[in-house]
């Protein structure tokens, strides 16, 4: 079920790796500078920018700062970042598209340092939006904190995923069901799945020393996605908009360790 991570076989195998001191100091350095390359687009995320722009701009950061993009022919994908506007869920592939006033769109980067992964995304708001659009970026990213607070040794990944469920249904927010957090560190995605919805008590126990991603994707309609023709963009069926936070985490003695936090108080930019 658990191994120690310094003695586990490369790659995801079929336990849960339980990292050591190192481990969480080679995180932070990846968390942080993911976290940095967020504030960076911070300013690019206006009208009229063109996504493939954005993405370049984190491409050459993240190799200018000794790090590699985790994405960049990750499975067939081409790009460093997924951008993904209004009623896109996830995976949005950056192109010769502009951003437009009223869009709000996720960006999300991992980039490996020194072994290390760093997955963290946040929403922004172009321009002038919508209250009802405004609101959902605020119902997901108190959700992530709930999930997040939630986290020390002897809870449950079900503990997360309630917390989270709990807040998106009270707030008449539904969960994406069809994507998952997941372990990582010198792996991408490993074990284990971190489900967004649950039941508290239930499911993996947590330890001290596990690494993993929570990255709660709420829309405003129905909670159903489909994946279009290109393979990658995941969308809302019913064209309701969505909304995603993602922060890499470390479980500690009694807690959380946030790998990914913003340096510039970034957060929620959108706020
Ligand atoms: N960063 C995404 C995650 O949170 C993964 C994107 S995979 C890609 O796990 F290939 F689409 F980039
Ligand atoms: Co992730
Ligand atoms: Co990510």
């Amino acid at each position: 079920m658990y191994s120690d991570a310094n003695e586990a076989p490369n790659g995801r195998g079929t336990t849960i790796k339980l990292h050591d001191e190192q481990a969480f100091a080679g995180m932070r350095a990846a968390g942080r500078l993911a976290a940095e390359c967020l504030d960076m687009l911070a300013p690019l995320m206006v009208p009229g920018a063109v996504t493939d722009e954005i993405d370049k701009a984190a491409r050459e950061f993240i190799l200018d700062n000794g790090a590699l993009p985790a994405c960049l022919f990750y499975r067939g994908y081409t790009k460093t970042l997924c951008i993904s506007s209004n009623h896109v869920v996830c995976h949005g592939i950056p192109s010769a598209k502009t951003l437009k006033s009223g869009d709000i769109a996720n960006v999300d980067v991992t980039l490996v340092l020194d072994g290390w992964h760093g997955d963290t995304s946040r929403m922004f708001a172009i321009g002038q939006v919508k209250r009802n659009a405004r609101r959902l970026i605020d119902v997901t990213y108190e959700a992530l904190m709930r999930g997040i607070a939630e986290v020390k040794p002897g809870a449950t990944l079900g503990c997360i995923g309630a917390a989270i469920q709990e807040y998106a249904e009270e707030n008449r927010c539904s969960v994406v069901r069809d994507f998952c957090g997941h372990g990582l560190g010198r792996v991408f995605h490993d074990n284990p799945n971190v489900l967004h919805y649950g039941t508290r008590h239930t499911g993996t126990e947590l330890r001290e020393g596990m690494f993993f991603t929570i990255e709660p994707m709420l829309n405003l309609g129905k909670p159903a996605v489909k994946v279009l023709s290109d393979g990658w963009t995941a969308v809302t069926r019913d064209r309701s908009l969505s909304a995603q936070f993602e922060h890499s985490i470390g479980v500690t003695a009694d807690g959380a360790e946030i790998f990914t936090l913003s340096p510039s108080g970034l957060h929620n930019p959108a706020a």
